[in-house]
């Protein structure tokens, strides 16, 4: 069932899946079927990569099958992401291979193709009623050292798949930012046909995030 929490609005229409697709804090107990998590990584390694190279990589640990590595993914966490990524059932590492396997060099484009085949999968999750929500805030040298990832291989992000749940559930603070109108830039700010815009407009570069 499609998720229709919090749904983005912006200025153009987009597809449904693209204004549903969101990373939330709150998740459902249901486990993830294998059959599901296969979908969701056939759609990342649908996306387009440099050279063809697919240089993503994946870890995933589930609480039901992989107990183990699901630890060892929720522990690299830093805690306020703890808090909340625990009651996902699915966390996962993506992981960039950061030379071309053609000739031996470094990829430039690597962690760029990893983050398209990271959002591609999110898109197809959000298709199927999951949800994913991505983190920076983990510790790289614990997914290196809990996972022994070979040198030429960094860990880019640390993800939670599952089925959202009800907002309701967060504490305080977490349930204020789940709930919260979604909301965009402008075109305007980010998008610049012809040239890139002048000094007038330098308030550009100061726009919140
Ligand atoms: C690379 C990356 C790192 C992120 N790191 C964190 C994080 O450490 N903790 C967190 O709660 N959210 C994190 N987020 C989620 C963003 O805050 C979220 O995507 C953004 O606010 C937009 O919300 P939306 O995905 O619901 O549209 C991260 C997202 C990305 C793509």
């Amino acid at each position: 069932m499609a998720d229709s929490t919090n749904v983005l609005a912006l200025e153009y229409p987009i597809l449904p899946v693209l204004a549903e697709r969101r990373s939330p804090r709150a998740y459902t107990s249901q486990p993830v079927s294998a059959d599901a998590l296969n979908q969701l990584f056939a759609a990342a390694s649908s996306a387009a990569s440099c050279f063809g190279e697919q240089p993503w990589r994946y870890l995933v640990g589930a609480r039901e099958t992989s107990l183990e590595a699901y630890d060892k993914i929720l522990t690299s966490m830093g805690e306020f992401n703890q808090a909340w990524a625990k009651a996902a059932p699915v966390l996962a590492v993506s992981i960039a291979k950061l030379h071309f396997s053609h000739d031996g060099n470094p990829n430039a484009w690597a962690k760029h193709d990893v983050g398209q085949a990271t959002a591609t999968l999110a898109i197809q999750a959000t298709e199927l009623g999951l949800q994913i929500h991505q983190m920076a805030g983990f510790a790289v040298d614990k997914i290196q050292a809990a996972f022994a990832i070979p040198a030429g291989y960094e860990p880019v992000a640390v993800f939670t798949i599952g089925y959202p749940g009800d907002p309701a559930g967060l504490p305080d603070g977490l349930r204020d930012k789940e709930t919260a109108p979604r909301a965009r830039k402008p075109l305007a700010e980010f998008m610049f046909e012809g040239t890139w815009p002048g000094l007038k407009d330098e308030r550009y570069d100061q726009a919140p995030v």
